[in-house]
């Protein structure tokens, strides 16, 4: 049986999507960093990470120390892009993997990932901007990059919270 969902997020986006899914599934949650003397090793648990150019922020950790049941990766694309299938296949995950949009906050962002994210924003936002026929999916991400979004709803968790249910 789980015994909590255990989350890393920088912005807040996934600690949301962490607590909806806590409170849908009556399980205690956790932030990866505090979880070291609530949990035993071996301990089931839900992993959920924000998306750090491509990876899993803390998931060899908590991969070492707790069995992990199920992986949600949230990012700030949308869902069912290539990039989910580049994340299953470098961490070997199959049916257990899911992919949450969480959205974007840059005036939340400090540090390394401010200046990771400024170099990205400088290449991208030029490029979608000289873009002709914009597609729905550069429009958010232009607004994304202009002016933030939080895209966590309860409905993204629905297919995670089947999965979760129906295990024996
Ligand atoms: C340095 C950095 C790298 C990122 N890399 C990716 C990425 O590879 N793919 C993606 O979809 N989002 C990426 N994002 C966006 C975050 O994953 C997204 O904003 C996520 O919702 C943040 O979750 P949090 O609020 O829990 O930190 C990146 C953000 C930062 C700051």
């Amino acid at each position: 049986m789980i015994k909590a969902i255990v989350y890393t997020s920088n912005t807040g986006l996934t600690k949301e999507y962490a607590q909806i899914l806590g409170t849908e599934l009556k399980l205690p949650v956790y932030e990866l960093k505090e979880v070291k003397n609530i949990l035993s090793k071996g301990d089931q648990i839900a992993y959920l990470s924000w998306l750090m150019a491509g990876g899993l922020k803390g998931y060899g950790k908590a991969q070492r120390k707790y069995q992990i049941v199920t992986v949600c990766a949230v990012g700030m694309s949308r869902a069912r892009t290539k990039q989910e299938e580049e994340i299953k296949k470098k961490y070997q995950l199959g049916e257990q993997f899911f992919y949450l949009q969480g959205g974007y906050d840059r005036t939340k962002l400090k540090g390394i990932y401010k200046l990771m994210m400024n170099t990205l924003e400088k290449a991208l936002k030029p490029q979608l901007e000289a873009k002709e026929n914009k597609n729905e999916e550069d429009l958010e991400m232009l607004e994304m990059m202009n002016s933030g979004k939080n895209c966590v709803r309860k409905e993204n968790l629905d297919q995670v919270i089947s999965y979760l249910k129906s295990r024996p």
